[in-house]
């Protein structure tokens, strides 16, 4: 027995508009009747990422936020900046749905047989406009979890988990033999401690805070560097030269971090080396940043780089696109395999989609803190 389906559900929009506001509203939103090959998923758990941050307030200042209603459901608005809104030149008077990732239940099917073979499956979900109560998708973008899998456990089975396998992955495919990750005591950096322990893959995590750092230890980290104390760049050098790390992901993009990646790894190379060259040692060293923590401009000082050095970014889903169907089921059957154990996500709070518009619970969920995961749970009343 699946539930049965209503005709609207709610769903979460946010809009920037020309004259420079965010609105973020809830709406009933028509949920359609599946076609052959697609599902109508019952959205039961989606996390609050930084990604999702990103698109849910783009460059609001939401200090500036003020709740107010609409149709009788929750608005919320706030200023955009001046120079926020070249970046938002993209999106403009565009209502946009939210929400990278989900799980749920599947309570109506298309008729293909694959569709009609996920009725009432717990199903984990890529593919944005999760922030709603129904999602309709195609069979291919559900990944079905084993039955009795808690919905907060299967709510984040992509975007962290594919992206931190991805980093081994990377690091393979381009002849690395270790990793560093910055901003390392994330929900993402923790899977990947527990990835790179499994693995027996050298690992340097840089964190801010004494408080991060003992976070890690205490989940079996080895080698972790904090950007707070006075000795940060020594301590990193020196991990560089016992790990041979020559590949980087750094979450935080803006400031020097990027930089000091690379000169460290540049030093450790210099070590290395038994005659000196004035350009620097030919070790081919690899910095992606991956994340915008840091909204700053990225400063490099590339005297201390040598000359054999590739400063890039990265996104998960071009370099799935790129290693091919296979590898990457092979990296979802592994996620679905240690989903309680490497790939667990913690959530502090968990919230419903009204609450995700309360300003004061806004102010909670967008400082992006350390161990403050949150969740919203859409069929969650209040
Ligand atoms: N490129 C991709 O395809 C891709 C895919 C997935 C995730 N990501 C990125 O991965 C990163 C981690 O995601 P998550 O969900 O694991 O994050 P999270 O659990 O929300 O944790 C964020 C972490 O970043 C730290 N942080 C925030 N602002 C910082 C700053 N300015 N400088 C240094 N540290 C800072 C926080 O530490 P404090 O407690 O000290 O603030 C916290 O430890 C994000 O940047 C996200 O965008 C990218």
């Amino acid at each position: 027995m699946t539930d049965p389906v209503p005709s609207t559900g709610l769903q979460l929009l946010s809009r920037v508009t020309k004259d420079a506001h965010l609105e973020v509203s809830l709406i009933d939103q028509p949920v359609p009747a599946p076609r052959d090959d697609q599902v109508v998923v019952k959205v039961l758990a989606t996390p609050i990422n930084p990604s999702d941050l990103g698109l849910l307030f783009g460059a609001a200042d939401m200090s500036s936020a003020v709740a107010t209603t609409r149709d009788g459901h929750p608005l919320v608005t706030a200023d955009v900046p001046p120079g926020g809104m070249r970046a938002m030149a993209g999106r403009l008077d565009e209502a946009m749905p939210v929400g990278n990732e989900g799980s749920g239940i599947v309570v109506a099917a298309g008729a293909s047989p694959a569709a009609q073979a996920l009725l009432g499956k717990t199903v984990a979900m890529l593919g944005g406009a999760m922030y709603a109560q129904y999602r309709v998708l195609r069979v291919a973008e559900c990944m079905v979890l084993p039955d009795g899998t808690a919905p907060a456990d299967g709510a984040s089975c992509f975007v962290n988990p594919l992206t931190s396998l991805a980093m081994t992955e990377v690091m393979r495919r381009e002849g690395h033999t270790a990793l560093v990750h910055t901003a390392a005591a994330s929900n993402l950096g923790q899977m990947l401690v527990k990835i790179c322990l499994k693995d027996g893959i050298p690992l340097v995590n840089v964190v801010r805070s004494p408080a991060q750092a003992e976070l890690l230890r205490g989940i079996g980290a080895v080698h972790v560097a904090d950007s707070s104390q006075p000795d940060f760049l020594e301590t990193l050098t020196a991990m560089m030269v016992e790990t041979g790390a020559t590949l980087a992901f750094d979450a935080i993009g803006g400031g020097k971090l990027a930089g000091q990646l690379l000169s460290c790894m540049e030093a450790a190379a210099v070590k290395r080396m038994t005659t000196y060259s004035r350009y620097g040692s030919d070790t081919f060293k690899q910095v992606y940043i991956y994340g915008g923590l840091d909204v700053a401009p990225t400063t490099l000082n590339r005297n201390s780089f040598g000359f054999s050095w590739s400063l890039s970014g990265f996104l998960l889903t071009p370099f799935l696109v790129k290693i091919g169907a296979e590898a990457v089921q092979a990296l979802k059957d592994r996620v679905v395999a240690e989903l309680t154990t490497t790939f667990a996500s913690h959530y502090t709070h968990e919230i419903s989609l009204v609450e995700a518009l309360q300003p004061d619970v806004i102010e909670a969920y967008n400082r992006r803190a350390t161990g403050t995961k949150y969740l919203i749970c859409p069929h969650k009343a209040g």
